[in-house]
């Protein structure tokens, strides 16, 4: 399956969701995250992200490998976005910081 990691939380461009063939994102306040049971890994959606926030699981950096797992947790409860809308407000000034995973809203 593909993952949205660190990039993503507090921006939330949503460009990735308009190109996925199988709707599988979900979405919560500040992050999205990709239902690993129905991404089809046709990697599509890693070139639309502004911030590449997606990898597939097979290539996500050593510091993010607990993305892979919050993905599937967080899948499970958020629900399905299918059409792109507005960034986050600061977009712009989070799109510069890492390390952003305990600032996930639930
Ligand atoms: Fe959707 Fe394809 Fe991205 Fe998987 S890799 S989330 S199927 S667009
Ligand atoms: Fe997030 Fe990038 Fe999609 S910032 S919402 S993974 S386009």
């Amino acid at each position: 399956a593909h993952v949205v990691t660190d990039a993503c939380v507090k921006c939330k461009y949503t460009d990735c969701v308009d190109v996925c063939p199988v709707d599988c994102f979900r979405e919560g306040p500040n992050f999205l995250v990709i239902n690993p049971d129905e991404c089809i890994d046709c990697t599509l959606c890693v070139a639309e992200c502004p911030v590449e926030a997606i990898y597939s699981e097979d290539d996500v950096p050593e510091n993010m490998q607990e993305y892979i797992a919050l993905n599937a947790e967080l899948s499970q409860i958020w629900p399905p976005i299918v059409e792109k809308k507005d960034p986050l407000p600061e977009h712009e000034k989070w799109a510069l910081v890492s390390g952003k995973k305990n600032q996930i809203e639930r």
